[in-house]
């Protein structure tokens, strides 16, 4: 039995990045040699293991062929036969498919060394086809090492296009998808993701409502990206301006997480008016702090500052006098006191009404304060 360091925890050593996943293959064993040595296995049928003092992952060299549509619809062979280039063979990316023996000599048999000198992103195989999920982890890997000059090979482009064509891609799972999309969002140059989507015509399959899209949102998002952003945030502000349908349509497709959706729908519904500032009056800026919940959620609504903010910017606008305007009545809606109500003989419904009348003269004090 012989293992081997394999996949990015190789392609990163080598561009000199941080490695945080170690992957291991094993050659020339079977899955009761690793149970034997102590491995536990990771599922039913599928040949990884997991080591548990260091919980890194070892499976069993396989090669995989494709028995039905979407992600899924694969058969393993994994057996002691099966040989460490057969094994990278099935692999998506050339740069991916390395690996390095236990003395630290690299086994490259498919050019990935080449590759990563040349700053390619290149397919091993035409087997590349067999899984449409690919044509999103080849955008995600382009969203994180545009910046270290890497672009995707013409000809790995045209299967990207090929795949798109062929209907495999809505074969794939919301969950899958959204796992890609995401960590695609939270890379160093995200707009580069949809770039590629747009190039290798997946953008009209996956995410037909932003093809309307004006480059605004895609500087937005990158603005995000710039500023360390969250998820969230980097959502909201790839989906302003689309209006409310087509966020949740969004949103659902790819069942993002609620705190995603909720972000994003918000800020559709009210960014156009946060911009006004206090110019909107103390009436709508309170029912859109309510519609926030900023007493119990303030943190959405930091987030939702961060959005208008990244827009103006976008456009080229000064965003602090805004996003000022917007933490400061923030902060006097959540400062208005209960208490000296209820001292005052306040309660039930007319304490609400007590409290909403105090709320709206702190948000109209500020106003005036700020005009
Ligand atoms: N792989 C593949 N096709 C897929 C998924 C994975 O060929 N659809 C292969 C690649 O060789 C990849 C390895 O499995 O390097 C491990 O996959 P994963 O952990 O998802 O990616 P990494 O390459 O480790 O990249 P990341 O840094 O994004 O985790």
């Amino acid at each position: 039995m012989k293992m081997y360091k394999v996949g990015g925890a190789v392609r990163d050593q080598l561009l000199g990045l941080p490695v945080t996943d170690v992957d291991w293959v094993v050659v020339g064993a079977t899955a009761q040699d690793m149970l034997d040595l102590g491995y536990r296995p990771v599922g039913a049928d599928f040949p990884v293991f997991i080591h548990p003092p260091t919980g890194e992952e070892y499976a069993l060299a396989r090669t995989e062929r494709k028995s039905g549509r979407g992600y899924g619809g694969f058969v393993f062979h994994a057996s002691p036969e099966v040989t460490l280039e057969e094994d990278l063979l099935r692999r998506d990316l050339t740069i991916n498919a390395m690996a390095e023996d236990d003395d630290g000599h690299l086994i490259d048999p498919y050019g990935g060394r080449a590759d990563l000198n040349g700053r390619w992103l290149r397919h091993v195989a035409p087997a590349f086809a067999e899984d449409p999920l690919r044509v999103l982890r080849v955008a995600r890997f382009a969203a994180r090492y545009a910046p270290l000059g890497f672009r995707i090979a013409p000809q790995t482009l045209e299967l990207m296009h090929t795949l798109s064509a062929s209907g495999e891609l809505q074969a794939l799972t919301p969950e899958r998808s959204w796992k890609e999309i995401s960590r695609a969002l939270m890379e160093p140059t995200p707009r580069v993701f949809f770039e590629v989507l747009t190039a290798c015509g997946a953008l009209g399959v996956l995410f037909p409502e932003l093809e309307t899209l004006g480059d605004s949102n895609l500087n937005s998002l990158q603005l995000a990206a710039q500023a360390e952003q969250p998820l969230t945030v980097r959502w909201a502000s790839l989906l302003l301006g689309l209006g409310e349908p087509a966020v949740l349509a969004l949103s659902q497709r790819f069942k993002v997480p609620r705190e995603c959706q909720e972000l994003a729908q918000l800020s559709d519904r009210y960014a156009g008016q946060a911009c006004r500032g206090v110019a909107l009056g103390p009436q709508p800026l309170l029912d859109m702090l309510q519609a926030f919940d900023v007493y119990r959620r303030p943190q959405r609504f930091e987030e939702f500052v961060q959005v208008c903010a990244l827009a103006l910017r976008a456009q080229g606008q000064q965003p602090d006098p805004l996003a000022t305007q917007l933490h400061d009545l923030a902060a006097a809606v959540r400062g208005v006191a209960v208490k000296p109500l209820i001292e005052a003989g306040f309660s039930g419904p007319a304490l609400g009404e007590a409290l909403k009348q105090a709320r709206l003269h702190a948000v109209a004090d500020y106003c005036r304060g700020a005009a």
